[in-house]
């Protein structure tokens, strides 16, 4: 049987090139769309690569008929809270024109099949933890607003137009590919575990803890930290499902877990055997002081364990 084409856009970047991978394990060929604003073409090497912008509907859609794709995993985009406070409008047009445009695209030529990199961003503060899927989604920052809109539209999409997706809400995406072959390469980097990390190793003179006044037992932010490689098997778990299912999926892909900064600080002092030179800063705007998945749909829906996501390993 011939292999299943499928449309990754921003398939250059972090999350998306450590999927491609997962996919084309599993026997898909996963062509790459990315304009390469903050991709690397290096981490494209298991399909086809097409530079292109998802807003360009006309480019998208000659991509997937030339090709002839069945479904579309969508994770090109923005993706920091902090500078989304900052740049809203770069928010708005990146990440709502993008799935809008992509979404035209897949209903002039027929593609019903739908993966969404959500983010736990879109449930603001929980009132309960850990966070159920049903949860009120009250985003707190642009970023989340944005994801927030690109559910509502696929919901829409789907009772009007029989477009079948998977939301997965991600929590936070960390580590990089076991086998080497693959790494986490943000410019500027935000994310605290490699900021951490450069700051052990004395390439950064010290890490900045944004808070240590949030309601947690240590003053300090919670999160859910999950592997970047279990978030790729996640979004292969999910197409498999939609190719065979007839319902649309929303769950959250995390690992249960809720660490401080503290925490994470602590789990790297035990691994490396060096301290992380910190100083405590003013608590980031958009920030929620705690996040963590309740997740047991997307074990009961997918099969999905989180299997590489302790801190420690
Ligand atoms: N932090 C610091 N110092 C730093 C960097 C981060 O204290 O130098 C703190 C943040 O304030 C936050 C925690 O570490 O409390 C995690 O911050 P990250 O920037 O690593 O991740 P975020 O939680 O802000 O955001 C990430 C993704 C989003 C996703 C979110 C889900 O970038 O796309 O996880 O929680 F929505």
């Amino acid at each position: 049987m011939a292999l299943a084409r499928v449309l990754v856009t921003g398939g250059a970047g972090f999350i998306g090139s450590h999927t491609c991978k997962a996919l084309a394990a599993a026997d898909y060929i996963p062509i790459t769309v990315d304009n390469l604003s903050t991709g690397s073409v290096g981490d494209v090497r298991w399909g086809p690569f097409e530079k292109a912008d998802v807003r360009n509907t006309d480019r998208v859609r000659q991509i997937i008929e030339h090709y002839k794709l069945s479904a579309v995993l969508h994770f090109a985009g923005c993706a920091y809270v902090g500078e989304s406070v900052e740049k809203p409008e770069l928010y708005y047009d990146n990440n709502v024109g993008g799935i809008l445009s992509l979404l035209k695209a897949c209903r002039q030529v027929g593609v019903k099949q739908f993966v969404f990199s959500s983010s736990c961003a879109t449930y603001g503060i929980p009132e309960t933890l850990p966070i159920e899927e049903s949860a009120p989604q009250c985003p707190i920052n642009p970023y989340g607003r944005t994801k927030y809109i690109g559910e509502q539209m696929l919901r829409d999409f789907s009772a009007a137009y029989g477009l079948r997706y998977a939301v997965l809400r991600y929590f936070n995406a960390c580590g990089a590919d076991p086998d080497g072959v693959l790494s986490e390469k943000h410019d500027p980097e935000t994310h605290l575990i490699p900021l951490a990390l450069l700051a052990a190793s004395g390439r950064a003179p010290e890490l900045c803890i944004f808070g240590v006044d949030y309601p947690t037992p240590d003053g300090t932010c919670i999160r859910d930290y999950i592997h970047v490689s279990d978030l790729a098997d996640g979004h292969v778990l999910a197409l498999e499902k939609l190719r065979s299912l007839e319902e649309n999926i929303e769950v959250n892909l995390g690992s249960g877990t809720g660490h401080s900064i503290l925490d994470v600080l602590a789990a790297i002092r035990d691994v490396t055997g060096q301290e992380v030179p910190a100083r405590f800063e003013a608590r980031r705007e958009g920030d929620p002081p705690e996040l963590y998945a309740d997740s047991r749909r997307a074990r009961s829906i997918l099969g999905f364990e989180a299997k590489r996501s302790d801190l420690h390993t």
